[in-house]
């Protein structure tokens, strides 16, 4: 099948890869010129496992093609996705659909045959009735079909979670596009993935529902380590004793920072405001929300017992600061809350991460970034293990810290509080 991605950010380029492995051919565009050229060098935007090989793989094929012309693209092509970005509004709640409603506009002069137009976006209930109201502006209903079609992939993981996926989600009331893209979707269906399909709305909302059931169960095991910490129990204990019940699942059930990324703080919110929009209250998903941005504040005091309250002039350093492993991504990570706290402090902050020195910290006095785990951690008073890579997992902290009195405070719970006594090591964890 002919296929365009609308935009080669992580969920545009990983889907429109896997597409052309898969044997469709698949053009993914870009208005970033500079995303586009490196792309079709072969230098890959985003940090993802396996997916350079991937890439410069079906480009030499030929089954994927780059470009950023956005007309000539969908006119060659029957199946459109839009990959687009849904940032959060300036108002800090609502979806910013500028992107969405942009790229409606611009293909409407591209379709002179019929085409399935898609929402891979997160985008909120109602809008794919909006594109197909701005489509039909200018083109014949018979000539296009508007499908919600949500992305569940994670990144760090992106290329399994895209080729094995649990389920794929169709939301469209269309039989013909349904039948094309049940066969589009045919091998991974045949690999056991579920196929759905719902109404157009009910695909949008399960998309944003099912990023809220998971932030809550974050947030939900996030608040209990805090009760843990009070009763000397274990979290890990708790994780594991309700994980194991099937109605639960222990995915998603491990304490730690707050939750960040470019998903769940935004979907959280966007879900919350549609509420609003039709006069209902998602309270659950509001406390969420409030719970999850004090965590950030909750674990600072914690950093400051553990020093004691002598912040100034400590050395601190963390241990990744993307918002999970396996990723180069910072959207809403809780290190760019707690660090610049940090500093404001007296602290002075070194960092390492596996995907190299971050724009972000760039501009802030007092952070230096370390191109090794043995240079990051080597005059440290406290070391934050922020990130679950798993460069972190076996780390000799005596060997490689100069001051014998350094500090551990685990935020990922990956190292065991036991072994850590054993080794005289003052040792901090999550829920514990
Ligand atoms: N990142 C994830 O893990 C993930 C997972 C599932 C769903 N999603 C959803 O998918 C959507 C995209 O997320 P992302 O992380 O891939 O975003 P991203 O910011 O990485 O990529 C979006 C891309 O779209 C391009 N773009 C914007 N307007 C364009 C236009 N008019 N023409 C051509 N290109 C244009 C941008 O230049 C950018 O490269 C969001 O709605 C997000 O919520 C993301």
């Amino acid at each position: 099948m002919k296929l365009c991605m609308i935009g080669t950010g992580y969920v545009g380029l990983v889907s429109g890869v896997c597409f052309s492995d898969l044997g469709n051919d698949v053009i993914c565009v870009d208005h970033d010129q500079k995303k586009i050229e490196n792309l079709k060098k072969g230098i890959i935007p985003i940090y993802e496992p396996g997916l350079d090989e991937l890439v410069v793989k079906n480009y030499k094929n030929k089954r994927l093609k780059f470009s950023t012309n956005l007309n000539e693209s969908v006119e060659k092509s029957d199946i459109i996705f839009i990959c687009v970005g849904t940032p959060t509004k300036k108002n800090g709640i609502n979806a910013d659909l500028n992107q969405i409603y942009n790229v409606a506009k611009k293909i409407r002069s591209s379709i002179s045959k019929f085409k399935i137009i898609i929402t891979k976006s997160t985008v909120p209930v109602t809008t794919g009735d909006e594109i197909q109201k701005i489509i039909s502006n200018k083109v014949p209903k018979k000539l296009f079909s508007v499908v919600s079609n949500p992305e569940f992939l994670r990144e760090g993981e992106a290329l399994r979670d895209f080729i094995y996926p649990d389920r794929v989600v169709i939301g469209t009331n269309d039989n013909r596009s349904n039948k094309i893209l049940k066969n589009l979707y045919s091998p991974l269906i045949s690999k056991g993935a579920k196929y759905i399909n719902t109404s157009r709305r009910a695909a949008e909302l399960i998309k944003y529902a099912s990023n809220a059931f998971l932030a809550t169960k974050i947030t939900f095991i996030n608040e209990l380590a805090n009760l843990c910490e009070k009763i000397d129990v274990n979290i890990e204990d708790i994780s594991i004793g309700m994980g194991l019940d099937k109605r639960i699942g222990g995915r998603f059930l491990r304490a730690g920072p707050a939750y960040g990324g470019s998903c769940f703080p935004k979907d959280t919110k966007a879900i919350t405001a549609t509420a609003k929009e039709f006069k209902t209250n998602l309270s659950v998903i509001k406390s969420v929300i409030k719970s999850n941005e004090n965590r950030s504040s909750l674990l600072l005091k914690r950093v400051f017992n553990i020093l004691k309250g002598k912040i100034k002039n400590k050395k601190i350093c963390f241990l990744g600061v993307t918002f999970k492993a396996n990723t180069d991504d910072m959207r809403d990570s809780s290190s760019l809350a707690m660090i610049p706290s940090l500093i404001k402090k007296g602290a002075k902050i070194n960092y390492f991460d596996p995907t190299g020195e971050k724009n972000d910290f760039k501009k802030l006095k007092n952070v230096i970034f370390s191109n090794s785990i043995p240079k990051a951690i080597k005059d440290s008073d406290l070391i934050i293990i922020h990130t679950e890579w798993n460069d972190f997992k076996s780390i000799d902290f005596k060997k490689n810290v100069q001051n014998k009195k350094f500090k551990i405070f685990d935020m990922r719970n990956i190292y065991s509080p036991n072994k850590m006594k054993e080794l005289k090591i003052k040792y901090f964890s999550i829920g514990n």
